[in-house]
């Protein structure tokens, strides 16, 4: 099997496994069909891994899956365990977050492109959103997520008080930034860094490192600072500006997800989070769409798996040395929904839909007719 690339899936919750299903029934027609040689292994994380082992995930799979070529996952969490305490996204207790950190998947890189077949399906304009094609690359493994001091206090006169804090160091700026000049460099070669420098003293180192690293190392492209609230504004005011949007963990959150609607529906936003390259140059890698379990639609066959989809294109590209069949599966993405196919995400009123093995079934056979 020394040849073979170890792809392991964990299907979370909710609409997790059924996303996540059509990702593989993907990967697994490029192993038959293009010979790639893959070979897929399959663990539990989140509330499907609490209710089995009374953890969020095992700590034998956060090191498993440090090891193989990539992750592919769907979302986990829901109502029955969100009260929880480990639950709760902290450093070291829900099964993500504590992938996210001790992996080291400092890059968290988020795409959106506006897919002709889609213009209409966003709540926004088409001609604002027509040929927007950008990518939010997300600080991951620092920031409020895990700062310490955090928790909920009890104040001696009997109120409480909730504490988070920001917290960032240079070198953590610094690598994310860089990251964000290489992804650039092979696109239109335009980084927005984007913090709150106006009120945060995170914002004001994040400016002053970006700043350097644009200086020593890739003068030769563009690089723009922008306001958080600015940013979250221009997205929806002219997102053509963006090419690369580099920015920290919690304002990545927000604005990727503000993103996602410029691709029509957050169903269609998929995701890659990497580790830093290690001494054989591959890096941990984690894939996964970028929205949630939706329990509420869970197993009734309405969720889009586009971006679990469009994940193992990322996948191929960047995980498994595949960057043509990256190419195809992005084309067949396109004919499906060139086609007609439309999850109920996707669907104008009135327009007939698929189901969420139906979308798959025609991105299999968009892939089909490109071989
Ligand atoms: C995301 C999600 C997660 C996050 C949640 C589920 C912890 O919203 O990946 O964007 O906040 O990072
Ligand atoms: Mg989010």
């Amino acid at each position: 099997m020394t040849n073979h690339k170890t792809v392991l899936l964990m299907g979370g919750d909710g609409i997790g496994p059924e996303v996540t299903e059509q990702g593989a029934r993907v990967l697994s027609w490029f192993a038959d069909r293009r010979g790639l040689p893959l070979h897929f292994e399959e663990d539990l994380y989140g509330g499907a891994c609490f209710d089995r082992h009374g953890v969020f995930v095992r700590d034998a799979t956060v090191i498993h899956a440090g090891e193989v070529d990539a992750v592919l996952c769907g979302a986990s969490g829901g109502p029955k365990w969100d009260d929880l305490p480990q639950a709760r996204p902290k450093a070291g207790m829900d099964g993500l977050t504590r992938m996210r950190r001790e992996l080291d998947l400092f890059a968290n890189i988020r795409p959106s492109r506006c897919l002709p077949a889609l213009e209409n399906a966003s709540t926004l304009k088409a001609e604002v959103i027509r040929g927007v094609d950008l990518i939010v690359l997300r600080e991951l493994t620092s920031g409020i997520y895990y700062g310490e001091p955090r928790g909920i206090e009890e104040l001696p006169d009997g109120r409480r008080r909730g504490v988070d804090t920001q917290i960032y160091s240079s070198d953590e700026i610094e690598r994310v930034v860089r990251q964000a000049f290489e992804l650039a460099r092979d696109r239109r070669g335009i980084v927005h860094s984007v913090e709150k420098s106006n009120v945060m003293e995170t914002g004001i180192l994040w400016r002053e490192v970006a700043s350097q690293v644009h200086a020593d190392e890739f003068p030769d492209l563009t690089l723009h600072h922008m306001l958080t609230d600015n940013c979250a504004m221009q997205l929806v005011r002219d997102p053509r500006q963006f090419d690369v949007i580099v920015t920290d963990n919690l304002f990545g959150d927000l604005l990727s997800d503000a993103s996602a609607m410029l691709m029509g529906s957050l169903g269609m936003l998929p995701s890659a989070s990497l580790g830093p390259a290690r001494g054989d140059g591959r890096r941990a890698a984690l894939y996964e769409p970028v929205h949630g379990s939706a329990p509420d639609i869970a197993s009734q066959g309405l969720a889009n798996p586009l971006a679990s989809i469009l994940s193992v294109a990322m996948m191929l590209r960047l995980s498994l040395d595949a960057p043509e069949e990256a190419a195809m599966l992005e084309r067949a993405v396109e004919a499906a929904l060139d086609g007609g196919a439309r999850t109920s995400d996707l669907a104008a009123p009135g327009e007939s839909t698929v189901s969420t093995p139906g979308m798959g079934d025609a991105v299999i056979a968009a892939l089909e007719d490109l071989i």
